[in-house]
């Protein structure tokens, strides 16, 4: 058994502890809101927070998640830091297929958590390891800035 805070629920599974902590979160867990992309840590479409920093999901083996907290997209939706991100999302209108976006907000949460008013340098550092097929990049980092002045911390 593998033990570690979920969503702010202390969360047990029963998984081989090299399973990638993505297939625990989307197969064991049923939290579906977190995407496979790669497999390969190249796009970004998995990404979750531990102990809040932005890692990815698909390369991390679950007992990495031992006794740490977890985050996903559908955690980070009931807390402050993820209620005005993902307004920010909507009022910029960013997804398009919106198949990277949980990944994308994740992202942009780490970010903002670590530097509410995050510089040019800063955005591309965080963001530009995540993928879009579907080219939203100027409006992610629109909807980013949207946050950071809507008083994120
Ligand atoms: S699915 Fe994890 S980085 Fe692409
Ligand atoms: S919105 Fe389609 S891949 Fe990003």
């Amino acid at each position: 058994m593998i033990s570690f805070n979920l969503n702010g629920t202390q969360t047990q599974v029963d998984a081989d502890p090299n399973t990638p902590l993505l297939w625990v979160l989307r197969d064991h867990l049923q939290l579906t809101g977190t995407k496979y992309g790669c497999g390969i840590a190249q796009c970004g479409a998995c990404t979750v927070h531990l102990d809040g920093r932005a890692i990815r999901s698909c390369v991390t083996p679950v007992s990495m998640a031992s006794g740490r907290q977890v985050t996903t997209i559908e955690g980070l939706s009931e807390t402050p830091l993820g209620k005005t991100v993902q307004s920010a999302w909507q009022e910029v209108d960013v997804p398009q297929c919106g198949y990277c976006q949980s990944g994308q907000i994740m992202a942009a949460a780490a970010l903002l958590n670590e530097h509410p008013h995050p510089g040019e340098s800063q955005i591309s550092a965080a963001m530009d390891g995540i993928l879009c097929r579907c080219g939203t990049y100027n409006r992610i980092r629109t909807a980013i800035q949207a946050a950071a002045k809507g008083g994120v911390k």
